[in-house]
């Protein structure tokens, strides 16, 4: 990874309390360059999920600061945000929870252009292509763009949401347990995929995994978190370092048994 690429996306000293008081999230700091994937470790509860959701403006933050290129958006109003979508896209764990059960695949996948009315209107077969387009683009059949979610394996809806987190040309895509609801044939696969995508795209990602392995492959840097803070962060090449903190190797203990 070419260390002078721009930085895209920066958090600086970010802390979320939930109302227990609980620091979910506690002084958080670090960047993403662009094309690069930073992926994010460590146990359940050690606030992996909240930090997506502090960066998506899901959550209010109680402290720090979020730039996307050189902007301060942790204080957008809700238009604002709007654009802010634009280009910070996120795949979540459950895909089936984030398709419409009433909508047909195409309706789904272009959400986001149909919202922000980039598709010039032209009886509908601009539309249609650049859904086709993107749906090739993630190795599905168009033909699959008049079927309902419930008609579509795992796998197949996953790559529906990845298609439609690429449409806006995002510069961050946020992937939060991308793989834990899919069989491990189809996790493989997606992780593939998203590995070519970045490589064709030069998209950002910041791609969040339990599985220290699936972080490993995918992740140029990783940060290991540890009740809300980053206990060790590292170029990937040196996840087997001497150097690596005692948390950390006691993660690897597990990926490599
Ligand atoms: N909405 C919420 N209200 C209160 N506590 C929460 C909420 N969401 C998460 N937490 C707590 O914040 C901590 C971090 O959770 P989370 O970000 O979901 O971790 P992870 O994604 O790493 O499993 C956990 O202790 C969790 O119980
Ligand atoms: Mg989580």
């Amino acid at each position: 990874m070419n260390q002078q690429m721009e930085t895209i996306l920066m958090v600086n000293n970010l802390t979320k309390h939930y109302a227990c008081g609980h620091k979910a999230v506690d002084n958080v700091s670090f960047s993403i360059r662009k094309g690069e994937c930073l992926g994010v470790t460590g146990e359940s509860g050690s606030g992996k999920s909240t930090l997506a959701r502090c960066l998506l403006l899901l959550e209010t933050i109680d402290q720090g600061e979020i730039q996307l290129h050189h902007q301060q958006i942790s204080r957008l109003n809700k238009q604002e945000a709007r654009l802010h979508w634009r280009k910070l896209q996120a795949v979540f764990q459950n895909p089936a929870a984030a398709l419409n059960p009433k909508l047909k695949i195409i309706d789904s996948l272009m959400e986001p252009l149909d919202f922000s009315k980039k598709v010039v209107q032209d009886g509908g077969q601009n539309r249609i292509r650049t859904a086709e387009h993107l749906l090739v683009m993630v190795g599905l059949s168009s033909h699959l763009l008049d079927r309902y979610p419930h008609e579509l394996s795992g796998g197949q809806q996953q790559r529906v949401l990845i298609a439609r987190a690429i449409s806006t040309q995002p510069d961050v895509i946020i992937f939060d347990e991308p793989t834990a609801s899919l069989d491990v044939i189809s996790q493989a696969n997606i992780l593939s995929l998203l590995k070519d995508l970045q490589d064709h795209l030069g998209m950002s990602y910041l791609f969040i995994s339990h599985d220290l392995a699936a972080v490993h492959f995918l992740s140029h840097r990783i940060m290991v978190m540890k009740d809300g803070r980053i206990a060790d962060h590292f170029e990937k090449e040196e996840l087997f370092s001497e150097k690596r903190q005692p948390y950390t190797k006691k993660l690897l203990q597990v990926f490599e048994s």
